[in-house]
């Protein structure tokens, strides 16, 4: 792979959870293996006040405690670190915009960088429209010697109102081609499989239609609670959090039809269509159809975990859903009528994101089943962790008669030797230094998924009587959420660490 061409990459909020968790181990992974141009700077920014030599310490705390590998080489930190600054800064101070225009231009100087300058995001949202104004206003935006890219954290607004003023003023400040709306769920080696298993074998395609499939179940779990984000968090929720992004995205990848290439706007294209076409759930509806949830104090494998209410910044009387689940349709010819469910939470017994193409049942049922189990093949794609493909199927149980058992075949990408999966954010990252916008989000994508999200919030704010449910924390969410499920004794799948078990109570 190519090494990108030398640059400055300035990260606003690099005190962040983000920063020190996912950023910054995903840079030095990169440096590992000279993806990351030969020359280059990393200028910190935030309102915390800290040193250089201060940050470059967190930035080696980081990488130690963050970096997904087990054998890691971790002898570079020292050359790594060495090129990183931290700028104190007041967001709404015009006069420190001027002062961090001079430490960049400082910074190319003394580090003979051509002026390539990318700015990431990572603050919370409510802010990206004032740095951004105070970037153009300094002049730092305009592409005098290089380019300037610009990366966007999700969520990208807060509605689709303040999503359409962001993409407005942004529109009015730099070109849509430098703006790199980041869902970095995009950048899952997984979740790109989702393309090359629909779109490059034969066998799937022709069943992948409402004439095959009964339903399609999304769901990513998540173990750990809000932790050190419950400010943030409270003002957003798990409907603003996971859904608008990264659980539509996926349902894009997986009912999109085939794009004409592989290109950005042919793939952009096809996602949008399927956003386009989602049924809006109406005001009175979302009651029956969208289920949310909040965790409660409870016990986890001997641990006393508190309630989502007592969690560092969370409002003791917050509202705010840490659990949703929901059913709603495509209106398309390829997916008139088959449900589309998606859940997701924190707290939940373990961390697994995944989709399940749920098969219709064969039309005629000769044979005997094992009691318990449910006619109908399953194919789960197993975004993480233990990231594959299973497929199940009936197969005949030996011995006399035709009882019919329910069998697995299962990849594992750990069963391709030598293969390191790259980080998200690592794969993210490289693209925006090579200028690729493939597996970004355009203005009208997220302007049309937040219209779906939008009267769901609407519901619940004008609606005080549509309950939130408490659920234990270490539980797959409120009982309820299972109603949601059309069809008798059908439930969500309950899936375990590893991708081929399954159940309530399993290796978590
Ligand atoms: P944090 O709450 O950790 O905030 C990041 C930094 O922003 C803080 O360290 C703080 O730094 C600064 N900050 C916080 N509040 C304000 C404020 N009101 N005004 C100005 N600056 C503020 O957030 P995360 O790092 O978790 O998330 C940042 C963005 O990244 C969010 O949009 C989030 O959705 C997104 N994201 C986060 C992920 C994660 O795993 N954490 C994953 C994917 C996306 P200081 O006070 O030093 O300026
Ligand atoms: C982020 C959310 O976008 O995704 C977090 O803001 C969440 O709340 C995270 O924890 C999950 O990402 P991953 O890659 O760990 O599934």
């Amino acid at each position: 792979m190519e090494r990108p061409d030398n640059l400055v990459i300035v990260i606003f909020g690099a005190t962040g959870d983000l920063t020190s968790r996912k950023l910054l181990p995903a840079l030095y992974s990169l440096s590992n293996q000279k993806l990351m141009p030969e020359k280059f700077a990393l200028l910190g920014v935030g309102r915390s006040e800290l040193t250089s030599a201060e940050f470059r310490k967190r930035i080696e705390e980081s990488i130690m405690d963050h970096s997904e590998e087990i054998e890691y080489d971790f002898s570079h930190i020292p050359e790594f670190t060495s090129q990183a600054e931290y700028f104190n800064i007041d967001y709404a101070s015009v006069s420190d915009y001027k002062r961090l225009r001079s430490l960049i231009e400082s910074l190319c100087k003394k580090n003979c960088l051509k002026g390539n300058l990318i700015f990431y995001l990572a603050t919370p949202p409510s802010i990206y429209e004032v740095i951004s104004t105070n970037l153009s206003q300094s002049g730092l935006e305009i592409p005098t010697n290089g380019f300037r890219r610009f990366i966007f954290e999700k969520p990208f607004g807060y509605d689709l109102e303040s999503s359409r003023k962001l993409n407005n003023t942004l529109h009015g400040l730099i070109k849509e081609d430098q703006i790199f709306r980041i869902d970095h769920y995009l950048g899952k080696e997984t979740v790109q499989n989702l393309l090359v298993t629909r779109f490059a074998n034969g066998i799937f395609e022709p069943l992948w239609n409402r004439n095959y499939i009964h339903r399609i179940e999304i769901t990513s779990a998540e173990s750990i609670g809000v932790e050190e984000r419950g400010g943030y968090y409270d003002s957003s929720g798990a409907l603003r959090d996971m859904v608008q992004n990264h659980l539509l995205q996926i349902t894009g990848l997986t009912a999109m039809e085939p794009p004409s290439s592989l290109g950005a706007e042919a793939i952009r294209n096809e996602v949008l269509k399927v956003f386009q076409s989602l049924e809006l759930i109406k005001e009175e509806d979302v009651e029956k159809s969208v289920i949310r949830g909040q965790y409660t104090a409870s016990t986890i494998r001997g641990e006393n975990v508190q309630g989502y209410r007592y969690e560092k910044g969370v409002d003791v009387n917050s509202k705010t859903e840490t659990f949703v689940a929901m059913k709603f349709f495509i209106n398309n010819w390829r997916w008139s009528g088959v449900p589309f469910y998606i859940r997701t939470g924190k707290r939940m017994p373990t961390r697994v994101t995944e989709v399940v193409i749920h098969f219709k049942q064969s039309p005629q049922n000769l044979f005997q089943r094992e009691p318990g189990t449910l006619a109908g093949n399953q194919l789960i794609i197993r975004i993480q962790p233990d990231e594959g493909i299973l497929l199940k199927f009936d197969m005949k149980e030996p011995g006399a008669g035709f009882n019919v058992k329910n069998v697995n075949m299962d990849f594992h990408y750990t069963d391709l030797a030598d293969v390191k999966i790259p980080s998200a954010y690592e794969r993210l990252l490289y693209d925006v230094m090579m200028g690729d916008s493939t597996l970004f989000s355009r203005d009208v994508e997220v302007e049309t998924a937040w219209k779906f999200i939008d009267p769901i919030h609407k519901a619940w704010k004008n609606n005080p009587q549509i309950k939130i449910y408490g659920y234990p924390a270490g539980t797959w969410g409120p009982e309820l959420s299972n109603n949601l499920i059309e069809g008798e004794g059908l439930t969500w799948r309950y899936p375990c660490k590893n991708l081929a078990d399954e159940e309530l109570y399993c290796e978590l």
